[in-house]
């Protein structure tokens, strides 16, 4: 019996999401959430897995050498929530799988490479942000271009954010299609949404400087259709909490609102009177 174990990180998006299929730079932080998976090699075959999702099975397939292996999921990532829950699981299976063989680490750009044929399963054609974000912790810059992924790390924040959970979640794959559909029209909001993450990079320890940048990449995300009543309204209600700035983050329609502000616990004590739940979550730095 050869036992695997492998984690992977969920995340957050403070800027660029859709922009980032494009080309343009997304700036996004791994968060104190995780996906840790455990394999066997000798079985009994089966999935123990929180994860209820159609194309599990398929991803699995690209990942496991054998359909014999056992394979058992712990998650504390809110599953459809735009917080990389697919990315993390990819990620600790691809490093589960090459422990159980007794293989040294094959470093971040393999470990990436291997994750992305189950994350296309998931969600047809992703940047790769998530996964890269899952294999590296921290923040980055992250950008796709013709010679392939490129990121770097950055400082890693040590202030909070609040999210905002809509409590349904939006579907990735749909959402990038739909956007797509919107081109070239939105193309120029594209672009403005990839100045947006830029211009975060030099104000990533000040959430105050931060906040109104994240309030206007909302602002252009709902403009390009990928924002609900629901999620503007959460982004209302962390403004009127004494957030700096919120936004949706990640593929939108559904999934989560993030807000920085002064103080995070009365933000989320304002959300529970509201009735909408919201917790508190940390930047997980780099290892
Ligand atoms: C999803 O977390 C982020 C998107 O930009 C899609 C992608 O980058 O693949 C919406």
């Amino acid at each position: 019996m050869t036992i695997g174990e492998g984690e992977g990180w969920g995340k957050l998006i403070l800027g660029g999401e859709h922009a980032v299929v494009y080309g343009h730079p997304a700036v996004a932080l791994a968060v104190d959430l995780g996906t840790r998976v455990v394999v066997d090699t000798a079985g009994p075959q089966g999935v123990h897995s929180p994860f209820r999702d159609d194309r599990l099975d398929e991803a699995l397939q690209r990942l496991l050498p054998s359909p014999d292996w056992a394979l058992t999921i712990t998650s504390d990532v809110p599953v459809g929530r735009g917080m990389g829950s697919s990315a993390a699981l990819s990620v600790a299976i691809v490093r589960a799988v090459c422990r159980a063989e007794g293989r040294p680490d094959p470093g971040p750009d393999a470990t990436f490479n291997k994750a992305m044929e189950a994350e296309r399963v998931f969600h047809g054609n992703p940047s790769g942000l998530d996964v890269a974000v899952a294999v590296r912790g921290g923040a980055i810059v992250y950008r796709r271009t013709e010679e392939g992924p490129r990121f770097q790390g950055l400082p890693c924040p040590t202030w909070p954010l609040v999210v905002y959970d809509s409590g349904y979640a939006g579907n990735t794959r749909d959402l990038v299609a739909g956007v797509a559909a919107r081109r070239p029209e939105v193309d120029p909001i594209l672009s403005r949404l990839g100045e947006r993450a830029q211009a975060m990079i030099p104000v990533l320890d000040d959430p105050a400087a931060l906040g109104p940048l994240f309030t206007a990449c909302h602002e252009d995300l709902r403009q390009i259709g990928v924002s609900t009543p629901e999620l503007d309204a959460l982004v209302a209600l962390a403004l009127r909490s004494g957030a700096y700035g919120a936004k949706l983050a990640g593929a939108g329609g559904g999934g989560v609102v993030i807000a920085v502000g002064p103080d995070p616990e009365a933000m989320v004590a304002e959300a529970a009177r509201q009735g909408v739940n919201a917790f508190v979550t940390w930047p997980r730095s780099a290892p």
